[in-house]
Order: C-alpha cells, then sequence, then structure tokens
C-alpha cells in the first residue's frame, strides 16, 4: 500500500484493536525550528515511526526539495506537499514531521489533525534566522534575503501556528529532553482526558494551547 512506503517505514507491534485517537503526533512550527530533532528523539521515546513530509517528498521527486523548487517552483511543491500529507491519514504510531509551510493550506492542518496531537515547535525569531545563516538547502520562500524571508514568513504564519497546535514547546528555551518530556506529558494528560489511557493525574504538560 502507497501508504507504508514511507522511508523507513516499519509497522511496529501491531494493536488489537487500535484506539481511534491520539495514534499520531505531529509536529509543525517554522523552518530551523528543531522539528527533525524533536521528532526523531520523539519516536525513539515512544517506539513509533518517524515519518518526515520533506523526505517524502523527496523520495517521491527523486531531487532534493531545493534543486525540486528550483526546477518546478512553490506550487508545484506545495501540491506534492499536499499529496504526501494525504497519505499520512492512516499512519498510525507515528510521529510526523511537517514541512513549517504545511499550515497554510486548512486542507493539510484538517488531514494532519485527525486522531493526532499537534504541537507547535517554535524558538525566537534570531534563534530561527541564526540557524538557518549556515544552510545551503533551504531555499527562500519569497523574499531576497535570508533575514526579511524569516521575519515576513514567519510572521504570515504564526497566528496559524498558534490556531492548529494543542501544545507549545520552545527549543531556545527548553533543551531536547525537556520539549520532549513536555509534548509526552501533553500526549499522556490528552489521552488520559479521552479515556484512552488508564491512569489519572498526568499534569499538563508543556504549554497546552486549548
Ligand atoms: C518549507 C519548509 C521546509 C520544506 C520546504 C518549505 C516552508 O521544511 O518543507 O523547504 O515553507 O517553510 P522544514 O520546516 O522542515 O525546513
Amino acid at each position: 500500500m502507497e501508504r507504508y512506503s514511507w522511508p523507513g517505514w516499519v509497522v511496529k507491534t501491531p494493536l488489537k484493536s487500535p484506539p481511534a485517537i491520539f495514534q499520531r503526533l505531529v509536529l509543525i512550527g517554522f523552518r530551523g525550528s528543531g522539528k527533525t530533532t524533536l521528532g526523531k528523539e520523539l519516536a525513539r521515546l515512544l517506539g513509533w515511526n518517524y515519518l518526515s513530509t520533506d523526505e517524502w517528498i523527496e523520495a517521491r521527486t527523486g531531487c532534493s526539495i531545493a534543486d525540486f523548487v528550483k526546477r518546478e517552483g512553490w506550487p508545484r511543491f506545495r501540491l506534492i506537499e499536499r499529496e504526501v500529507i494525504r497519505e499520512t491519514a492512516e499512519a498510525r504510531q507515528a510521529v510526523i514531521d511537517c514541512g513549517g509551510g504545511v499550515v497554510e493550506d486548512p486542507s493539510n492542518m484538517e488531514t494532519l489533525a485527525k486522531n493526532a496531537l499537534v504541537a507547535w515547535v517554535d524558538a525566537p525569531l534570531e534563534d530561527i534566522y541564526q540557524r538557518l545563516r549556515g544552510e545551503r538547502n533551504r531555499p527562500l520562500l519569497s523574499a531576497k534575503d535570508l533575514r526579511a524571508d524569516v521575519a515576513e514568513n514567519y510572521r504570515r504564519r504564526e497566528p496559524l501556528y498558534h490556531r492548529h497546535a494543542q501544545v507549545y514547546v520552545n527549543t531556545s528555551e527548553n533543551p531536547v529532553e525537556e520539549c520532549c518530556r513536555l509534548i509526552l506529558e501533553e500526549l499522556r494528560r490528552a489521552s488520559v482526558q479521552a479515556g484512552q489511557v488508564a491512569g489519572a493525574g498526568a499534569g499538563a504538560g508543556g504549554r497546552s494551547r486549548k
């Protein structure tokens, strides 16, 4: 099945009757905010699959995002991104690391939010800029220089990240382990609240957005 041809996909301990909710952890946030580092660590801690929409797009197009965008342009990239996200809909026991622009298409978020806890991975603008400065593999989105590009796109997306996430972590304020702990606590809290996991008293984890 197409959706199981994800790079590195392994079906882990299949559940007899998988609970319908919170079997997916979706990471959103601006490029350079630390989604990939957190996503891999969260998948390791949970024993879930790590799925990167960017990796899947690269596998599908057969080239890097930078080369693809240079050749075909952003609108074509967004179409493929939307297709890939549609294919994540059935993924369970998965941490889904999303490209920074997924929030700009409401249909992406509708798909991603199903059966999922959505976490916003964030960092201050200046830190994002400094992290991206040394990289060559992320093509500019709209402006001509990186600082303006980060500022302009972050400003437009910030309210969208805010709207779609249930938990917030800041990777400049907290080390990786703490960010993961906050997200996992929120996943547990939400699961307990939904009656999915036995046990009570799991404290609120990260800064809950609800
Ligand atoms: C993008 C972010 C990138 C990648 C593409 C577009 C964006 O992913 O999807 O270059 O629109 O912000 P990361 O957020 O993982 O860098």
